[in-house]
This record gives structure tokens, C-alpha cells and sequence, in this order.
């Protein structure tokens, strides 16, 4: 049986669209099968050419029983759902029918809020800071509101995903036959820890980067870039 991941929040612009991307490659580029299931009726479909994974249009009640019922038959898949955002009786039909739920959100305040009511609504959700600065001001004023804002939830919040001009690549129709090396980091980075959070072994000889003879730099976040998960982690 496929895991199925959802990607939501009653929010629109939060990167749920790119994050689901981002995922779906960084498991391919671990040697993961992965689909990514498009919900969202005002986009159009992507082209799975060049891509690490394969895509599904699930714009309907019905395609979406079906490409669901359909993951479910898979083993060793992991189905990643991008909802489409304020739309809280699909989210919450998504949110049934998940393994792990995950909640991107920005760093403003209104943004939070939001996502705190959303890890009230949905017990099993994840927030994921997404868009996040890699200035180190801003970085550090944004885990602050995080930590201030969010600390009953810090637990379930996961390392942030960096804003990355490149990752409009993955939302192009057809993507470029390269992909920049520091996108192709983050997935992996990405399909990492949320390998992490489904308990899923991953070996790095399956890594398709090092098949490929790419240079593989350590991907793992230091110490410093994820306070959040580490003081959780410490208490
Ligand atoms: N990690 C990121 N780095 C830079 N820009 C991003 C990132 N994630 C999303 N964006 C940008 O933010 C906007 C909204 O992202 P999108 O994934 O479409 O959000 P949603 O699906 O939640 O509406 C898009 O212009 C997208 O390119
Ligand atoms: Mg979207």
C-alpha cells in the first residue's frame, strides 16, 4: 500500500504546490516512486517529462477516488496530494484519507495564525516553514515569531524549506532537461526528512545523485538551521 501524503492549509500562497513538487523530485532523486495529484481545478496539469516522478490529475471527485484507490494498491509508492487551499471541506476529506498531513506556511504573522488553527483542526498535521529566508536576520527574526507564536506545536513543526528562486523550475509544464544543483539539493533534503517522519529506511546507494556521478554534498541541515526541530527535540 502506497503511504499518501496532503498537502494543505486554509491558505493560498503558502507553497503548498511547490512543496508538493519539491517532495515528489526529492524522492525520485532518493530512489523513491513517487505521484504527485494535482486537486487544485484553477491549475493546469505538469508533463512528467524529466521529472523524478510520475504526475496525476485528480481535478475531479471522481478522478480523485480513483487516482487515491489506485495508490492504495501500490506498494513502496508515496502519493503526494497538493489540496488546493481555502477549501476547508477538501482539506478535511484529504486530511481522512492521509498517512501525514503537511501544513506549509510563510513567516508572517497572519500566516501563523493560520497554521496554528489548521495544527488545532487537524491533529496528525506537520507545519512546515516554507519561503524561508537564508539571510541570517531575517532567518533568526522568523524561527523567533515561530517559537514565540507556536511553542504548544513546536513538536510538529519540521525544517524549513528555503526560498529558492529555481523552484518555479518544478512548476513549468515541461521542466529544463538540468535542474540547478541547489534545488535538486532541497528536494532531496526535503524527501529526506519526511522519509524521516514516515520511518521509511532510506539507503543513499539507492541516492540517484551519486548513480549519476553529481557531487552529493552533505544535505542534512546543520545544527544551527533547525532550531526548531532540535529543541524539541532536547526536551
Ligand atoms: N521555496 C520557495 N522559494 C521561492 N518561492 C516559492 C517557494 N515556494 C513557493 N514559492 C512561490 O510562492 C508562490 C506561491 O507558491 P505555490 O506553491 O503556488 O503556493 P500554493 O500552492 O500554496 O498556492 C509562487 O509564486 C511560488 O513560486
Ligand atoms: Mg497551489
Amino acid at each position: 500500500m502506497a503511504e499518501i501524503i496532503c498537502v494543505i492549509g486554509n491558505k493560498g500562497g503558502t507553497g503548498k504546490t511547490t512543496l508538493s513538487h519539491m517532495l515528489c523530485q526529492g524522492l525520485g532523486l532518493l530512489g523513491h516512486r513517487s505521484a504527485c495529484v494535482l486537486t487544485d481545478t484553477t491549475r493546469e496539469p505538469l508533463k512528467p517529462d524529466g521529472r523524478r516522478y510520475i504526475t496525476a490529475d485528480a481535478r475531479t471527485r471522481e478522478s480523485l477516488t480513483k487516482v487515491v484507490d489506485k495508490l492504495r494498491t501500490l506498494d513502496n509508492w508515496i502519493g503526494v496530494i497538493d489540496g488546493g487551499g481555502n477549501r476547508t471541506e477538501m482539506d478535511r476529506k484529504l486530511y481522512a484519507l492521509s498517512d501525514i498531513v503537511l501544513l506549509p506556511f510563510r513567516e508572517s504573522h497572519e500566516d501563523i495564525r493560520t497554521v496554528v488553527r489548521d495544527l488545532e483542526m487537524f491533529p496528525r498535521a506537520y507545519a512546515v516553514p516554507s519561503q524561508w529566508s537564508t539571510n541570517p536576520w531575517q532567518r533568526d527574526a522568523a524561527d523567533r515569531s515561530v517559537l514565540q507564536m507556536m511553542r504548544p506545536y513546536r513538536h510538529r513543526i519540521l525544517n524549513p524549506v528555503n526560498a529558492l528562486s529555481a523552484s518555479k523550475l518544478l512548476l513549468q509544464k515541461t521542466i529544463p532537461d538540468q535542474l540547478p544543483t541547489p534545488l535538486s539539493n532541497a528536494c532531496r533534503a526535503l524527501g529526506r526528512q519526511i522519509l524521516e517522519v514516515l520511518e521509511i529506511d532510506h539507503d543513499d546507494a539507492l541516492d540517484i545523485g551519486y548513480e549519476h556521478g553529481e557531487v552529493n554534498p552533505e544535505v542534512r541541515l546543520a545544527a544551527e538551521e533547525m532550531p526548531m526541530r532540535l529543541a524539541s527535540r532536547r526536551n
